[in-house]
């Protein structure tokens, strides 16, 4: 009886779960592990109180453009990545091409916490 309850209690739990958002694939997963190191510092919490606050990045492809003004596209973020833009330093050197699609990826499914 006990095991019985638990049971549904735990399908429960893990059916609201998915419904509130579809779980991470295994490429968006390994794009959170990078912006959690590599973007969220700056991009949540601005750590180095840069004078130019790095937009959020919540959302970013719900939009049609980027916060400068690009059409928000996989093509133009990884151009971002790739050279850098203004005070945020280029990931060409740091990142892989599939470090650098997996983070893409990621901003589509939506930051997690
Ligand atoms: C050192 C701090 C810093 C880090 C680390 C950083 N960024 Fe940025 N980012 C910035 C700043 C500052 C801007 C605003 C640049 C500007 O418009 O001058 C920016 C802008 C952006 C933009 C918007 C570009 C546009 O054209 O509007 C995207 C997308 C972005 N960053 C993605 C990322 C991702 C993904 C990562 C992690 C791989 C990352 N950033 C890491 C500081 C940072």
């Amino acid at each position: 009886m006990w095991r019985n309850a638990l049971g549904i209690l735990v399908v429960f739990v893990a059916l609201a779960g998915c419904r509130a958002r579809a779980a991470l694939t295994p490429q968006q997963e390994e794009g959170k592990r990078v912006y959690d190191v590599g973007c969220a510092h700056c991009h949540e919490e601005n750590d180095l109180h840069l004078e130019k606050v790095p937009p959020s990045l919540h959302g970013l492809f719900n939009k049609a453009k980027l916060p400068d003004g690009e059409p928000a596209t996989d093509a133009e973020v990884e151009q971002v990545l790739m050279k850098g833009k203004g005070a945020m330093p280029p990931f060409a050197y740091q990142m892989s091409r599939e470090q650098m699609q997996a983070v893409i990826a990621y901003l589509h499914a939506g930051i997690r916490k």
